[in-house]
């Protein structure tokens, strides 16, 4: 099966598929910066949380093993200042800001570790950036099995299951398989999968430009609808489960992911669809007890009144363009697909919640 890489990393070398070109154009673009990293993070050549955070750690792993430091103390200070940056260059997915957390505790570890040379903290700095990456995918396909093996339990024997999705969370979004769009991957290739139906994602049509070109890549049988064609959908055809991935899920539950996944959620509720977020546990805030505290980006305006550089807007109409909503989690009701097994989103915390956050 033919799989999309949107992240390439070969001998020290960092590319990314420039996503803002896709479908029509496929064009590798190169990192070789921090700061190159956090404008195609800005600038949405790379975009979807897992992938955010992969690409912002390659970028520090490029930069480092390029220059030379006088000592431990200059480079530890230097790795905490780049990764305070990369934080910066999307608000809302957390999976960066966890990264950060978790980089820093390790490079205080060889920083204080006398028997660790600058050059072995470089060494093994970088290591745990690639390992991030090898992480990613190894849990986007377990996240998949559970998800898959859930959603055909939920669906009471049938054979094969119709699904629903939103944005894009495939292999373009993620270091390779997926989430949301890895579980319907999984259902795909064990024969389960009658049909997916993907919102075009509207403003940024991460569903149309992105998804699409994911199920075509795979020759999965899909169907492209309006964001506003959900509950007529829901009303004509049996869908099975609505699922979505996640750019930050709170303590109890409550999901932030792209716009429109909100008003999914009390369609398929309405229609007692089960559904379904499926977000690797580094997606998981656990510092922030609730949604109302997520940041919310807002992105600008000629991205909601422009399509393809083409004015359709009335000029001087004021806009308001979130990026992303939060769902409530009583919404989240067939339950939180991760890499560990699927969870009630009130379980979270109590069952994967390992620090003292707050
Ligand atoms: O603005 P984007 O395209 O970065 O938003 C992406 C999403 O909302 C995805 O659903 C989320 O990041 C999960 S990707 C596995």
């Amino acid at each position: 099966m033919k799989q999309l890489q949107s992240i390439k990393w070969e001998d020290g070398k960092l590319t990314i598929i420039d996503q803002l070109l896709l479908p029509l154009e496929t064009n590798y673009i190169q990192i070789t910066s921090v700061e190159e990293g956090w404008d195609t993070i800005h600038k949405m050549q790379v975009r979807g949380a897992p992938a955010i955070a992969i690409v912002g750690c390659l970028s520090l792993a490029v930069e480092l093993s390029k220059k030379e430091y006088q000592d431990k103390e200059e480079l530890f200070g230097t790795i905490c200042t780049k990764l305070d940056y990369l934080v910066t260059a999307r608000p809302t997915a957390v999976n960066m800001k966890n990264a950060v957390v978790e980089l820093k505790k390790y490079v205080l570890k060889l920083h204080t570790d006398s028997k660790v040379s600058t050059q072995d903290m470089v060494t093994r700095t970088c290591g745990w950036c690639e390992r991030f990456l090898e992480n990613d995918i190894d849990n986007n396909k377990k996240l998949s099995d559970f998800g898959a093996k859930s959603v055909l339990a939920a669906a009471d024997g049938v054979d094969k299951v119709c699904l629903l999705t939103h944005c894009n969370t495939g292999s373009l979004a993620t270091a390779g398989y997926g989430t949301a769009l890895g579980v319907v991957r999984s259902l795909h290739s064990a024969g389960k999968l009658e049909h997916i139906y993907c919102t075009e994602t509207r403003p940024y049509n991460q569903g149309s430009r992105l998804t699409t070109y994911e199920i075509m890549c795979e020759i999965m049988p899909g169907t492209l609808v309006c964001d506003s064609t959900v509950a007529a959908l829901m009303a004509h055809k049996k869908i099975h489960a609505v699922l979505v991935g996640a750019d930050r899920v709170a303590a109890n539950g409550d999901t932030a992911n792209k716009i429109g996944t909100y008003q999914l959620a009390v369609v398929a509720k309405h229609f007692s669809v089960p559904f379904y977020v499926c977000a690797p546990t580094t997606s998981i805030d656990f510092t922030l007890p609730a949604g109302c505290h997520i940041p919310i980006e807002e992105r600008p305006n000629d991205e909601m009144t422009c399509v393809a550089g083409k004015r359709l807007a009335c000029p001087g109409i004021s806009c308001w363009n979130p990026a992303f909503d939060v769902t409530p989690a009583d919404l989240i009701t067939g339950g939180v697909v991760t890499e560990v097994g699927v969870f009630k989103p009130s379980e979270l915390i109590q069952k994967l919640n390992t620090n003292d956050t707050f």
